[in-house]
């Protein structure tokens, strides 16, 4: 799966699983998305699940996990281009190449975030998506789709740490690994959801959901930069790459940066738990983040009857790195027309 600073995947099923112990909703909002890790399982345990970002990137993942409950048939793109098998649609986006394209100059040849043969194979099916698009070929759901796909296809040969934010001095042996392009697995569910674009709060405000799962960003770290270039493949966008910048970061950045900052703080995630309807609310957190621990727990307690759990950092070695990274599940549940004085229950997991 596409690297992503935050994704869920590795604690995914065990933080729905704790989210869902004694509960009998139907509906769950996932507020700050990032790739649907969450929201997929819980759609995968039958619930209704909307999702929120502020970005297209994870928008794109988002919606083919959540939403889709099956791949897209691409009946118009059939019926235009002659493509008739999903096959044959992955065979045309694999054999596509661009060797003049900006993202060949600007990614391979200036910049080492891809091999030139790559950067040329990612250009060539970009540009095929782009003019589906542009063609009006595709149905929102295609299109999420097939980006969703692509972007994820992408990632493993980026010569990267992970991030956008720079490429690595040599080649990484995935880096040389051809591009190829693969659908993203669909998760199943009673019912597709919705995935929301936005700022959570203008979103969310007055929605009713069963459950409220919250998992922030931890600290000022602003997404939009760190995956500035999946955010333009995503956007379907040329970005104006600025010739300066060792990361090739646009010259104009998105309006996203100041949403990404402001979400960062005790006072927004107040502001949200008292904004949305919930009977219960999760919150994921992380040691050593923005908000201490302490202040998040006693504002948690204050919302209703608060139980918190420690899940093991997985992936990290040394004592002093896990104790830091340890992640905390606060499940606050709310009394029916009240708020109780919260009791807190803390276990390790
Ligand atoms: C910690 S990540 C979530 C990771 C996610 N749980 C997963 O497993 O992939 C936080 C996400 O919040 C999004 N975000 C930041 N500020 C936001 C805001 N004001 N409204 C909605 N989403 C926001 C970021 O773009 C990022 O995708």
């Amino acid at each position: 799966m596409f690297r992503y600073f935050g994704s869920k995947h590795s604690s995914a099923t065990q933080v729905a699983e704790l989210a869902t112990i004694g509960f009998s909703g139907t509906t769950a909002a996932d507020a700050f998305g990032g790739l649907g890790t969450i929201g997929a399982v819980l759609k995968g345990r039958g619930l209704k699940v909307t999702t929120c970002d502020v970005l297209m990137l994870p928008n794109a993942f988002q919606h083919a996990r959540i939403v889709c409950q099956e791949r897209p048939r691409f009946t118009r793109l059939r019926k235009i281009t002659g493509l008739q098998t999903s096959g044959a649609i992955l065979e045309h986006l694999n054999t596509r190449r661009a060797d003049r394209s900006w993202l060949v100059t600007e990614f391979s040849t200036q910049r080492q975030f891809f091999t030139r043969s790559n950067a040329s194979r990612i250009a060539g099916a970009w540009n095929a998506i782009k003019r589906w698009n542009e063609d009006d070929l595709l149905s929102e759901s295609e299109r999420k789709y097939l980006l969703a796909s692509f972007l994820n296809s992408m990632d493993p040969c980026a010569n990267t740490a992970g991030t956008y934010y720079a490429h690595l001095k040599h080649w990484h042996r995935k880096a040389l690994k051809p591009f190829q392009m693969k659908w993203i697995p669909v998760q199943v569910g009673a019912t597709g959801g919705q995935a929301l674009v936005g700022d959570a709060l203008d979103v969310l405000r007055g929605k009713t959901f069963d459950l409220l799962y919250l998992d922030p960003p931890y600290n000022r770290r602003d997404y939009s930069r760190y995956y500035h270039l999946p955010e333009s493949l995503a956007s379907l966008k040329q970005p104006d790459t600025n010739p300066n910048r060792a990361s090739g970061v646009p010259i104009q950045m998105l309006d996203a940066s100041s949403l990404i900052r402001r979400s960062v703080e005790a006072n927004y995630l107040q502001e949200l738990i008292h904004s949305v309807h919930w009977k219960r609310l999760v919150v994921q957190y992380c040691e050593g983040s923005e908000i201490p621990m302490s202040e998040l727990r006693n504002m948690l307690n204050k919302a209703g009857k608060l139980q918190e759990y420690v899940l093991p950092a997985l992936g990290y070695t040394t004592t002093a790195q896990a104790r830091q990274h340890q992640h905390h599940i606060f499940i606050i549940d709310k009394a029916p027309g009240s708020f109780i004085a919260g009791k807190t229950i803390t276990q390790a997991v």
